[in-house]
């Protein structure tokens, strides 16, 4: 395992305004087909721990920590979701790595959709966990606002109560997982997750397009998920003409960490 720094160039925002350079905090482990690994908010590369540690025979696994997470450069004001997927574009550009497999957990899953919108050619298929097409209800979108304003006031404290909950499958919310849960929330920034909150509650709506998708996808889902909802996944599986949907059993938002056994071998199932 091998944990790299790649640099990113200053590049043009859409709006005019500059994208300042930075640096992106990349694990690379394995061998085999490319796959990129893009976690969840509010967490890291590190979630995928047990997907490249069993799986490094079958993958060549690129995991970034996306840009204000984990030893990656700060965000800046006015982040997109398209954004992050710029970045990843430029990491494997820096990297060298013409395409690869997309692999996005929620937050890297909407990350995963603009990147196949930018970047086609770059994607050999694409890995969808606990992830959904549609941009937010106006409800949700309000509540990102309130979660930015309030760590903007009070700081992130009241995050990891809010949220730890939601992550995991009921059965599953007393239990120590390896990554540990609450470890990625004593590391976060307010600007971290406000900036992300306001960027997610912006995003782009993809359902339009799952008809119209033509790369291989897999869907996964988690079977006690209170946030992507397995059904609610298993309909957008339905609706991309080339996909399989697995659903992964004693495991609620969060596959990858409570259900090692089970999400890695649908991943090496390949597509
Ligand atoms: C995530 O796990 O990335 C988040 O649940 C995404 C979201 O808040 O929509």
């Amino acid at each position: 395992m091998k944990e790299i720094f790649v640099p990113l160039p200053e590049r043009g925002h859409a709006d005019g305004t500059k994208v300042p350079a930075g640096r992106l905090c990349v694990t690379r482990v394995g061998q085999g087909t490319p796959m990129v690994l893009l976690h969840g908010f509010p967490l890291s590369a590190r979630m995928w721990k047990n997907q490249w540690e069993s799986l490094a025979d079958q993958y060549e696994f690129i995991a970034p920590d996306l840009r204000g997470f984990g030893k990656s450069s700060k965000l800046v004001a006015g982040w997109q979701v398209d954004d992050f997927a710029r970045d990843i574009s430029a990491m494997l550009d820096a990297l060298e790595i013409p395409s690869a497999i997309i692999c996005g957990l929620s937050l890297g899953g909407y990350i995963a959709f603009e990147f196949l919108a930018q970047f086609k050619d770059k994607v050999s298929g694409l890995v969808l966990c606990n992830t959904r097409a549609n941009a937010d209800e106006d409800s949700t979108a309000r509540g990102r606002r309130l979660m930015a304003e309030r760590v903007a006031r009070e700081g992130t404290w009241f995050v990891h109560g809010g949220m730890v909950p939601k992550l995991l499958a009921q059965e599953n919310r007393s239990r120590k997982f390896d990554p540990d849960v609450p470890s990625f929330f004593e590391v976060l920034t307010p600007d971290s997750i406000a900036t992300t909150q306001l960027a997610m509650a912006e995003r782009r709506d993809f359902t339009e397009s799952l008809s119209t998708m033509d790369v291989p996808v897999h869907v996964i889902a988690g079977e006690g998920d209170i946030i992507t909802r397995a059904n609610e996944m298993q309909q957008m599986a339905s609706e991309i003409p080339s996909s399989q949907f697995t659903l992964i059993t004693g495991a609620g938002h969060l596959t990858p960490i409570e259900n090692p056994s089970e999400f890695n071998q649908a991943l090496s199932k390949g597509f």
